[in-house]
């Protein structure tokens, strides 16, 4: 094949990939970084009567990176503090493959604070949560009952926040040894933030915060977490892809309204 045949096969290749839906471009095989980075060189350079040997690969000790990330949590004294703790923590692999650290948005002082998965390809990018299609959707509920992540008092304010703040590849949904490493920031997070009520959108924030999922059961019924009431609410990502549940969700949105006005 000529390299003017190549170029237009490869490039309907790609079109065709794209086509289907991916995002980023990756290898055939996973490579294992820590590997590469430990692999020691070889002493001297094969020979004939010296064959190559196997490379001595270096394992990086276990550490217990939940407990790693509990000391730091505790330690941070504010939020910017926890910003910076979560930022320089290097125990999550999330951390190598994202373009952007994500950590909140909208008003700290604010009454309610949001808590949804972790950040799509949008919210990388950008650096902020919930900006994507279905974050223009979550402003949309709140504005529909004179909410927002703009507003400037706390009555009307929201506090947005992610279970993860590195995307996952793919926006696969996160594994729970994801979650439970990086759970003791996102308790210390609400913590420090301090709302009067936590809502979560989806079946990660809910099994990160309560243990379980199931949010088709969980949703609209009060629960306490760390102490504060707590709402369990369909994702918007999920009301995009099902626009039937937008009833049960406006449901919510007024016992939340409901809440807030005691
Ligand atoms: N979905 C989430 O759960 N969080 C974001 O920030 C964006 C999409």
């Amino acid at each position: 094949m000529d390299s003017q045949n190549t170029y237009w096969t490869d490039r309907a290749l790609l079109e065709w990939q794209v086509e289907l839906g991916v995002t980023d471009a990756i290898l055939d095989t996973p490579v294992d970084r820590y590997a590469l980075e430990t692999v020691k060189p070889a002493p001297n350079a094969a020979t004939p009567e010296k064959p190559v040997v196997a490379p001595e690969v270096v394992k990086a000790p276990d550490v217990d990176a939940a407990a790693l990330a509990r000391t730091a949590a505790q330690t941070a004294a504010d939020l910017d503090a926890l910003s910076g703790a979560m930022q320089a923590f290097d125990h999550c692999e999330l951390k190598k493959g994202a373009r952007s650290f994500v950590f909140s948005d909208g008003n700290p002082a604010a009454r309610v604070m949001i808590v949804g998965e972790a950040p799509g390809r949008e919210e990388d990018r950008a650096g902020r949560p919930f900006v994507g299609r279905a974050g223009q959707l979550l402003d949309r509920m709140l504005e529909a009952i004179q909410m927002g992540r703009a507003a400037d008092n706390a009555a009307q304010a929201v506090y947005i926040t992610n279970v993860l703040p590195w995307r996952p590849p793919s926006n696969r949904t996160p594994d729970a040894s994801e979650i439970a490493m990086m759970l003791p920031f996102l308790e210390r997070h609400i913590a420090l933030a301090d709302p009067e009520i936590v809502v979560l959108m989806g079946n990660t924030p809910c099994q990160a915060l309560l243990g379980r999922t199931g949010i088709t059961r969980m949703r609209g019924e009060w629960v306490d977490v760390l102490g504060k009431p707590c709402l369990p609410m369909f994702h918007p990502a999920y009301l995009l892809r099902n626009p039937i549940a937008k009833r049960e969700a406006w449901a919510d949105l007024l016992s939340l309204k409901a809440r807030l006005r005691g």
